[in-house]
């Protein structure tokens, strides 16, 4: 392999626990109503993991499935990153877990962190490595277990996630779809409108902390509604005209499946219409970084995609983190 091959997935996989939690389960939890979730997020159900299931669990069998589909052996794989905001433990990394799983001798093995944007932040690390030339097969990993995080008393939260995983197995050589072109960023001073603030070294476990109920996802929902709409419209903008496309020449855009209304709203901006957006937050809800990654996945089970067709991500999380990616497929 050259070293000024350009990265490109080449097989993914999926898993998604077998537990539904729909919206007629959840008027049962809170006080809520199929007709306000739907009308609010689009959202009509999202899966949910079981006890013995975590995110190395989920994404072990993900990248499996990942492995499978671009006919990749655990063997072949030199570096796995986990993107996930849910990991097992806070030390040691869950990539480490996914490593063991799936015996990948040859692996080294680390987390990224940028909630849900952590799809785009890790495929663009896969990127970077492999037109370095310093690893030759990346195993990227998308897994949440948003059920362990959100508080079930909480209406405003609980709606809102289901939990998943996606795999990708990205290299310099062979069909699939190519990074092309990426923009990410960042607002750290924006922290607070989308975290868990117990639990970490500067609010650690305490029985004071488990009855504030700092350890669960707290959320402003309405700031984070207008600056999702803003900075995914913004950054998908920059990436297209990075690229030197327009709106038209993109087959699918895959927007962070957090709610339809702000999909609706980004993909207005630059003029896309909506059957082009592909979606799953109906049956999956959001689950956090692993969200654009299935729907991904998903798209091109549902849709082959033929040489020279882009598909353009996008994402946005808490951190404040957002980036988009226009990936380009190609053949072998
Ligand atoms: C959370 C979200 C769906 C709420 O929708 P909204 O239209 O903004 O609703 P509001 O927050 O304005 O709340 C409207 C009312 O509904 C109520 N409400 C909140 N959750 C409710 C629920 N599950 N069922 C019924 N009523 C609910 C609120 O209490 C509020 O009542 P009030 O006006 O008496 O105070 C929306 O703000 C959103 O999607 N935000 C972004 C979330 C996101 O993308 N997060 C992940 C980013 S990575």
């Amino acid at each position: 392999m050259s070293n000024n091959a350009k990265a490109r997935v080449i097989g993914m996989g999926s898993y998604l626990p077998e537990k539904v939690l729909s919206n007629q389960d959840l008027e049962k939890l809170v006080d809520t109503s199929d007709e306000w979730i739907f009308s609010r997020t689009g959202m009509k159900e999202r899966r949910i993991a079981r006890d013995d299931e975590h995110a190395s669990t989920m994404g072990a069998e993900a990248g499996r499935r990942a492995l499978a589909t671009a006919g990749k052996s655990a063997d072949d794989v030199d570096l796995i990153l986990v993107a996930t905001m849910t990991p097992d433990y806070t030390s040691p990394s869950t990539a480490g877990l996914v490593q063991q799983m799936l015996s990948a001798k040859n692996a080294a093995a680390m987390d990224v962190q940028a909630m849900c944007s952590g799809y785009l932040y890790a495929l663009t690390t896969a990127k970077a490595y492999i037109e370095s030339g310093l690893y030759r097969c990346v195993l990227v990993v998308a897994s949440e277990k948003m059920s362990s995080v959100v508080d079930y008393t909480d209406r405003n939260t609980c709606i809102l996630f289901g939990d998943g995983a996606s795999a990708s197995v990205v290299t310099g050589e062979g069909a699939g779809l190519q990074v092309d072109t990426v923009s990410l960023g960042s607002d750290g001073s924006l922290a607070e409108l989308i975290w868990i603030p117990g639990g970490g070294s500067r609010c650690p476990p305490s029985a004071e902390m488990l009855e504030s109920g700092k350890h669960y996802f707290q959320m402003s929902g309405r700031e984070v509604y207008k600056h999702a709409v803003r900075r995914m419209a913004s950054t998908a903008q920059t990436c297209l005209d990075t690229a030197g496309v327009t709106a038209d020449q993109i087959s699918w855009v895959v927007p962070h499946q957090a709610n339809l209304r702000i999909m609706e709203a980004i993909t207005k901006s630059f003029v896309i219409p909506s059957e082009r957006v592909y979606k799953t937050v109906h049956k999956y809800g959001n689950t956090s970084a692993s969200g654009v990654a299935i729907a991904l996945d998903d798209l091109t089970r549902e849709h082959a995609l033929s040489a020279g067709e882009r598909v353009l991500l996008i994402a946005f999380g808490g951190g404040l983190t957002w980036g988009a990616m226009v990936l380009k497929q190609v053949e072998g």
